[in-house]
């Protein structure tokens, strides 16, 4: 198991409400000892806060079971004096920074959010940080979320972190681009030690109904038609959730292996075209029982053109990350869209949301 080295730590995770947060805090609780885990969320309406307060509570069910010590705390990273006051009461020697304002459609039309959210927000954890290390405390490294829109509509695959990334074709690439170049700075101002993971398209159970895979099962789901972008001439490269958390996890028990402040990509390596995951997620679907096997997929698609913001094809390069943390993702898209299909059937028929 990667996480021994994290037993016993003291480790604040923000974001920890969301789709990976949330995720990695039930890891976390499943795997590790007499751990102190403290997430930070502002629990905001971006999309349904239901599911929010859902993945809070099933991390205090696993509390109940865990030598672990878990606390919430409903605050904002934009808010100095929270970060501050958790930082001064609990110690923490890990970070995790995973709060932010994801989205890139949605920064079109909000771009005051992302910038509140993603770079004021990343601003405070960097001087939180720093603080503690100026005081001798006993903080040690930073994990912050980064994204594969930083790569813009670059053509260079498999995109890698060697490349120049100048030129994001939406806000949100811009602010998780300048969180990469702040931790930089930080490193070689002050010391502070970091790892920016890009995440490439992170999908699965407990996911975010503002991303596509989840919109399009929904609409599928109520009989309604999906668009799919750019004629459906977009390919992805679809990291299933447990790959990320698998490459969060080693990096948060390693840190960086080389120099002060590294980047990595965290995808899966392969790319997949929008049509053939569409036709993935109904097979799934229709396993699950949300659709009926002779759901026609053809007659709920429309092709439409492109929308501002959104690039044609993301693939990583994984190399440098299995190098250095020895871990390459395995789950393909049937595997991980059948266990995001089974959620969701799940999920609808319980809640009815
Ligand atoms: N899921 C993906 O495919 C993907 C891809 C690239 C990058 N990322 C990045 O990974 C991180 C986690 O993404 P996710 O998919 O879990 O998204 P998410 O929206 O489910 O999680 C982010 C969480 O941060 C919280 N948050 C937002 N602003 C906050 C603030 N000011 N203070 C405190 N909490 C705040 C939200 O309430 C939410 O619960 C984000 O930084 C995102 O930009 C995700």
């Amino acid at each position: 198991m990667n996480t021994e080295s994290l037993n016993g730590k003291r480790i604040l995770i923000t974001g920890a409400a969301g789709f990976i947060g949330g995720r990695l805090v039930a890891r976390l609780l499943g795997e590790l000892r007499d751990a102190t885990l403290v997430g930070l969320d502002d629990l905001n309406a971006y999309y349904d806060p239901a599911l929010k307060e859902r993945r809070l509570a099933n991390a205090a069910r696993l509390a109940s079971n865990s030598t672990c010590d878990w606390r919430f705390v409903r605050g904002s990273v934009t808010d100095r004096g929270t970060l501050d006051a958790l930082f001064a009461e609990y110690d923490f020697e890990i970070v995790v920074h995973l709060a932010a304002q994801a989205g890139v459609r949605y920064s079109i039309e909000r771009p005051d959010a992302y910038v509140e959210a993603n770079v004021v927000g990343f601003f405070n954890i960097l001087e939180a940080c720093r603080a503690r290390l100026a005081q001798g405390a006993a903080f040690d490294r930073l994990t912050y979320a980064s994204s594969s829109s930083v790569y813009g509509n670059s053509k260079a695959f498999p995109l890698s972190t060697t490349a120049k990334a100048d030129e994001p074709v939406s806000l949100y690439a811009a602010t998780k681009r300048s969180n990469e170049l702040f931790a930089r700075s930080y490193a070689a101002l002050y010391g502070l030690k970091s790892v920016g993971l890009r995440f490439f398209t992170v999908y699965g159970p407990e996911g975010r109904p503002d991303m596509f895979y989840y919109s399009a099962a929904e609409r599928l789901v109520a009989g309604q038609s999906v668009r799919l972008f750019n004629n459906g001439n977009c390919r992805r490269d679809f990291t299933y959730i447990d790959d990320a958390l698998e490459g969060i996890t080693r990096v948060m028990a390693r840190g960086p292996i080389a120099e002060t402040s590294e980047i990595y990509n965290l995808g899966a390596g392969r790319s997949t075209s929008i049509v053939e995951f569409i036709e993935t997620l109904r097979d799934a679907l229709v396993e699950s029982g949300a659709l009926p096997s002779d759901f026609d997929l053809q007659s709920h698609i429309v092709l439409t053109e492109a929308q501002p913001g959104d690039v044609e094809a993301t693939l990583a390069d994984v190399e440098p990350f299995e190098r250095a943390y020895g871990r390459r993702p395995s789950t393909g898209i049937g595997d991980g869209l059948r266990r995001f299909a089974d959620w969701f059937t799940e999920y609808k028929a319980q809640t009815g949301r």
